[in-house]
């Protein structure tokens, strides 16, 4: 077998064996098939797609690249989910105590910020002293103590995908259903969880631009996680604006103990989306059952309690759970509407580019983090405004990133006459028995 007859292979649109998609998958981990080649593999898959049995093939090589962490041992239900990625999604900071307090246990590894998206592992290091590379045997501890931890992807978990993902952010490789599917589904599957809840947004602050590329994408996935043996659904949700108004790794980590607290926004609505689906697909919960534990555990305090537990046992400090005000902010600026009118659509991913530009993200790999920068949105798409309200709070260190921010923001939300249609916050649900609309 050899890579130049796979590549010529794939080329010529025909379906690749499990033997064949094991061998590159196998000789690019080990470097002995050069990056020049896996990427004309990679571009001539994103061309001509992969059948779902290649698709399966793929998922279950890169999976078998590394460790398959073996949960069993925490002697319960574990759940997971996964975000597709956007601006301002912090869902999982409140997921896992939510979902703790609900008697499951979250073991969740996360990902740090990747180009205009924002990253989990990012936002809780900007807790002072929050630890997120645990040792194998603290993060069980902790999961095992408090019920939930969140530490970065281990080195060896499905390290195909780390070299294969790295190669496609600089290849135009990104876009790709059958590559993100196996991204994706190579990391869930290796994780250990037994139930796993996909977030596939859609929409100008997403990787799919509409709710039917995301809706075959989520498919796909679940399709591989019941054959892989796991209970498995998919929310397909609208990322067509910020779904936090706070935007930025502090500001998120606030915006997130507002949520715990019982803040009513669209974030709280999402979780509480996730929530009671991830809930229900545990079969301990109905919907119903799920959506009186998720207010339980909101309105009597313990999530807001058990986030602060979560951060202490991973050596943060739990005083800025119950403080947010101890946060350092940036100094703060405006962006005010230049007319009246309503909010009639947003580029979500310029406000994530906004953000990265004040230095709350990462524009080379080496770059370090500025915790304290950000943005508080005032208006969401619908919303009426009149000529010099506040559209949107900007925090800066020293006005660096500031005027081009402050631009992105402003061009990112159009205003005009016509109140658009309401957006709603999840557009499907994908099952193992298909899919409902919302
Ligand atoms: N997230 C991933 O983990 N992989 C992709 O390919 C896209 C989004």
């Amino acid at each position: 077998m050899n890579i130049l007859d796979i590549i010529e292979k794939k080329k010529n649109k025909s379906e690749l064996t499990k033997e064949e998609i094991s061998f590159f998958i196998n000789g690019f981990t080990d470097g002995t098939i050069p990056d020049y080649q896996m990427s004309a593999l990679l571009m001539a898959i994103l061309l001509n797609g992969m059948t779902d049995k290649e698709t399966f093939e793929m998922t279950d090589a890169m999976l078998h690249s590394g460790d398959v962490v073996d949960m069993s041992a925490l002697g319960g239900i574990v759940v997971d989910k996964h975000s597709t990625g956007g601006i301002g999604d912090s869902t999982t900071l409140a997921l896992a105590p939510i979902l703790a307090c609900c008697g499951v246990f979250v073991a969740k590894m996360s990902g740090r910020g990747l180009g205009f998206t924002g990253g989990t592992i990012d936002k809780l290091e900007s807790i002072p002293g929050f630890d997120t590379a645990l040792s194998e045997e603290e993060f069980f501890d902790a999961v095992k103590r408090v019920g939930c931890a969140v530490i970065g992807q281990t080195a060896n978990l499905a390290p195909a995908d780390k070299k294969i993902y790295a190669l496609r952010d600089v290849t135009g490789t990104v876009n790709s259903i059958p590559l993100i599917c196996a991204s994706i589904m190579s990391k869930k599957l290796a994780s250990g969880s037994d139930t796993i809840l996909l977030d596939v947004k859609y929409g100008s602050g997403a990787f799919m631009p509409d709710p039917q590329s995301a809706l075959e994408l989520a498919t796909k996935m679940v399709a591989i996680g019941v054959l892989a043996g796991k209970r498995i659904g998919a929310l397909i949700t609208d990322m067509q604006q910020p779904l936090s108004d706070h935007i930025g790794n502090s500001l998120e980590i606030i915006g997130i103990v507002d949520v715990l607290k019982g803040k009513k926004n669209r974030l709280y609505y999402e979780i509480r989306e996730v929530a009671l689906r991830l809930l229900a697909l545990t079969g301990k919960y109905t919907l119903a059952t799920a959506e009186k534990a998720f207010n339980d555990a909101i309105d009597s305090g313990n999530a807001l309690k058990k986030f602060a537990e979560m951060v202490q046992a991973q050596h943060g400090d739990p005083s800025y759970i119950f403080h947010p005000e101890k946060f350092e902010i940036g100094a703060r600026d405006v962006v005010t509407a230049k007319r009246d009118g309503y909010v009639t659509a947003m580029t979500a991913a310029d406000i994530g580019r906004a953000v990265t530009r004040l230095g709350g993200g990462r524009m080379t790999k080496s770059d370090s983090i500025d915790f304290s920068v950000g943005a508080i949105m005032h208006v969401a798409i619908g919303s009426k405004v009149k000529r010099g309200d506040v559209l949107c709070e900007v925090f800066h260190n020293n006005g660096k990133g500031l005027e081009e921010a402050k631009s992105l923001i402003e061009n990112a939300i159009a205003l005009g006459d016509e109140k658009p249609a309401e957006h709603k916050i999840a557009y499907a649900y994908v099952g193992k028995e298909g899919v409902e609309l919302y």
